[in-house]
């Protein structure tokens, strides 16, 4: 049984820690440029995206932003947003991307 319990946290270890790099800002920022550039300013160079959305910049700096909310949020496609899924990890480096343009 003690072995079994050792093997098994072995098993997990590559697992959880493979979760935790899952959100990579690098590769969210990648996922941004390409998909959400026609409507959201997405980085301080952008100039413009339209009018009828918020930036990056102002997303994060919403009073309770949290980046894992976000990254829930992002699963579903929002108004008027085309129709494309994110992965959870897509997702999540999305939200992490995002999050880095919060002013500390
Ligand atoms: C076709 C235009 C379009 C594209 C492309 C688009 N969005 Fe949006 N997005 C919108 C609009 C419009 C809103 C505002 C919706 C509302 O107010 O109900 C919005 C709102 C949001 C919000 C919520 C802001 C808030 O109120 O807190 C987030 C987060 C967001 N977009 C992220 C993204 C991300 C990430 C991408 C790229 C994967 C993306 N959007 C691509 C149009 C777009």
């Amino acid at each position: 049984m003690r072995r079994f319990a050792f093997v098994l946290s072995l098993a997990l270890v590559p697992l959880m820690s493979g979760s935790l790099k899952a959100a990579d800002a690098d590769k969210g920022k990648i996922i941004a440029e390409r998909w959400c550039t026609s409507c959201h300013v997405v980085s301080d160079t952008q100039r413009k995206g339209t009018d009828a959305t918020p930036s990056f910049a102002a997303i994060a700096d919403q009073s309770g932003f949290d980046a894992d909310k976000l990254a829930f949020f992002l699963l579903d496609p929002h108004p008027i947003m085309p129709n494309f899924a994110l992965s959870r990890a897509e997702a999540a480096n999305l939200s992490a991307y995002i999050a880095t343009f919060k002013r500390r």
